[in-house]
């Protein structure tokens, strides 16, 4: 139950627990393309398609919906961004609200978003890259595309996205950022495209009827779809790198979750547009294959398809970065070994850290089954959400009067909705998954029990022995 103040938090910040500090280069334009790039992916590319049978001509609404609970969650992040603009996004919220025993079970749930997922989005880029190859009629042998749960031997695409994405990590944020920033906007440029070419042969009566799958069918849909739209919280990963994160954190959150709704909107109505709703469902790459066929021209489709492996390499590169960001806080706190911690004074990077990381989910991606850990995903991440709207109440109860440079509306209700929404989403996801989650914290306590407890920077301190140890004001 112990818990840092605020003040604490942000002053072990300042100077990294004297292990190195990271360089204050992102504006807000760079973190809104942090976000983004963790969030347009696989999302819109593959599960679109999967959605659209489920759903019916009313995916749309999907998105709309699941949209809708992201943003729920989304200005609870953006007020405890404001507050605590520190790189440890809601584990460090959850440490200076609930505690550090909670803390850490919800940096371990981060660990299920951002590295376990970085390295499912690579097994996807795997399948990316063989579908561009095979309009050409190549493709890469089944043992080098495929992991060995797959029938393969090592799935050297996603291999190699991930370690490129960690060498760019590595060299710099600053090059990262830039790098980051033309693959957003390519992705972008992209989806744009494929909207102007499916209005091209767009069908209303591709809308009629809205709903032959019902209610339910929409509801299913959007919970599918939730996946989407995770990664907007990733801005809240570069608290340290920003240069004014108390305004632009909030901000760049709130851009990225408009800007990504607008699109995937978009992006279904003009799908659904295009190609009667029972059309899908076959195709791996649905958006490849429309406009393949809209447009009559295969380059057309190789450029799409290579600009989806961009689309993706980008969620890899931003979901590691803000996996190490994460990573450098808890270990700061004494919570995981101190190199995760330690920034280069030559790169201004968690060199070391990075690269474990990286390695990590490298080795993951190219080798070893995901299955059941990738749906995983979701609840971490939901549980995590969840969490944010919870210190968002704490603190408004306990330190009303802290400054806060983003209110979230309509309090307490909009909190409350989104706890409860992120709950429901939880509950709607299959048995399997919940063992496998059970499994993954029962690991996660164990460590904590091993290691964190004891090596725990705040320690068995008081918040005065703890100043004084540290020689804090
Ligand atoms: N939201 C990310 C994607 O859709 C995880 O790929």
């Amino acid at each position: 139950m112990r818990r840092k103040s605020i003040a604490a938090m942000t002053r072990d910040a300042a100077d990294n627990a004297g292990m190195g500090q990271l360089k204050r280069t992102f504006g807000v334009f760079q973190l809104v393309m942090i976000s983004v790039g963790a969030t347009l992916g696989t999302g819109i590319l593959v599960i679109l398609g999967d959605a659209v049978p489920k759903a019916g001509p009313a995916t749309w609404i999907a998105f709309v919906i699941a949209g809708l609970t992201a943003l729920l969650s989304a200005v609870s992040y953006a007020e405890m961004a404001g507050m605590v603009p520190v790189s440890g996004s809601s584990y460090s919220y959850s440490y200076v609200t609930l505690g550090e025993g909670i803390a850490w079970i919800c940096g371990w749930c981060l660990v299920l978003e951002y590295a376990v997922s970085a390295a499912a989005v690579a097994v996807g880029a795997g399948a990316y890259v063989n579908q561009t190859l095979e309009i050409f009629g190549l493709s890469l042998p089944d043992y080098l595309s495929a992991g060995a749960a797959d029938g393969g031997l090592v799935n050297l695409p996603a291999l190699l996205v991930v370690v490129l994405a960690t060498f760019l990590l590595v060299r710099g944020a600053r090059e990262s950022a830039l790098a980051n920033t033309v693959m957003v906007m390519i992705k972008i440029a992209i989806l744009i495209f494929f909207v102007i070419v499916a209005f091209t042969a767009f069908d209303s009566g591709n809308f009629e009827p809205l709903l032959p799958m019902g209610i339910a069918g929409v509801s299913g849909a959007a919970s599918m779809v939730f996946f989407s739209y995770i990664g907007f919280d990733a801005a809240s990963t570069a608290g340290e790198e920003a240069k004014n994160p108390q305004r632009d954190l909030p901000r760049a959150i709130l851009i990225a979750m408009a800007l990504v709704t607008a699109i995937y909107v978009l992006v279904a109505v003009a799908a659904v547009g295009a190609r009667n709703w029972e059309w899908f469902g076959e195709s791996e790459a649905a958006l490849v294959q429309i406009v393949s066929e809209i447009t009559g021209r295969p380059w057309l489709a190789f450029f799409f398809a290579l600009a989806s492996v961009v689309a993706i390499v980008s969620v890899v590169l931003t979901v590691l970065y803000g996996q190490t960001r994460i990573l450098l806080s808890m270990a700061r706190d004494g919570l995981i070994p101190r190199f995760f911690g330690k920034v280069s004074a030559e790169t201004r990077t968690p060199v070391v850290g990075t690269l474990v990381t990286g390695s990590v989910v490298a080795v993951t991606a190219a080798l070893i089954p995901l299955g059941q850990l990738a749906e995983a995903t979701s609840i971490g991440t939901l549980f995590a959400f969840a969490l944010v709207g919870v210190s968002v109440m704490y603190l408004r109860r306990t330190q009303p009067d802290a400054p806060r440079t983003f209110l979230v509306p309509l309090y307490p209700v909009v909190p409350l909705l989104g706890i409860a929404a992120c709950l429901y989403l939880m509950f709607n996801l299959a048995g399997i998954t919940w063992v496998v989650f059970g499994i993954w914290m029962l690991i996660g306590a164990l460590i904590y029990l091993a290691y964190g407890r004891r090596h725990s920077r705040l320690g068995g301190l008081t918040e005065v022995d703890y100043k004084a140890k540290h020689r804090l004001k």
